[in-house]
């Protein structure tokens, strides 16, 4: 009797510790820690490699959102999340906004209060919980972003559809999302 007991107790708890470790408030605490670690990455990185008299080459970029790239994939494989960054104003295309991303945009374009939203979204028929923050333009930043005919010869070279220029400084730049898997979503 009291072994039956003690078996129904452990499996009660154990599910419990279960789903609470899986609640929504660990998954956001979870994607806030990526996001803020990639946006404040990029923003170091930029201010540590661009100075008024840096030569702006590939080698820089590899630097700064090159690095950032890496750390994204490095993220995504071992933590099994998605990462993704988008922008109406693109570099690589494969950033560009979706209708729905171009509307998270304009909202935080318009709402400079808005610091963050969340939400949960369906990808290759598995549910995830999207966890999405505005990424700013920062000085050091305008040696890629900035004006158009003032931008790297690589990227000009390299981007035949870029749109990621004439930012300015303090201007939304995109978007991060993180994407964390719904543990029982798959379809
Ligand atoms: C040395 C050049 C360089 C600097 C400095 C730089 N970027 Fe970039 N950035 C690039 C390039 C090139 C890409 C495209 C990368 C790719 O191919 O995925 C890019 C891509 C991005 C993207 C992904 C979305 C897109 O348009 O494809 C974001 C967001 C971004 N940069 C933000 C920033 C911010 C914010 C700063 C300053 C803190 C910054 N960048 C500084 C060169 C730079």
């Amino acid at each position: 009797m009291f072994n039956k007991i003690f078996t129904v107790l452990v499996v009660v708890i154990g599910t419990a510790v279960f789903v609470l470790a899986d609640e929504p408030a660990d998954k956001k605490a979870k994607a806030v820690a990526m996001a803020d670690e990639i946006i404040s990455m990029r923003s170091n990185l930029a201010k540590t490699f661009i100075k008024p008299d840096t030569e702006i080459t590939e080698e820089t970029f590899k630097k700064v959102c090159g690095a950032v790239g890496k750390r994204v994939k490095e993220i995504t494989e071992k933590e099994g999340v998605k990462i993704r960054h988008a922008a109406t104003k693109y570099r690589n295309p494969l950033n560009a906004a979706t209708p729905e991303e171009a509307e998270a945009l304009a909202q935080f374009s318009k709402d400079k209060k808005l610091k963050e939203t969340a939400d949960t979204v369906e990808k290759e028929g598995k549910k995830y919980y999207r966890y999405t923050k505005p990424i700013f333009v920062e000085e050091a930043c305008l040696a890629c972003h900035g004006a158009k005919d003032k931008r790297p010869k690589f990227i000009i070279e390299k981007y035949s559809d870029d749109k990621a220029y004439d930012f300015k400084v303090g201007e939304l730049r995109g978007v991060i999302s993180v994407m964390i898997p719904i543990e029982g979503g798959e379809k």
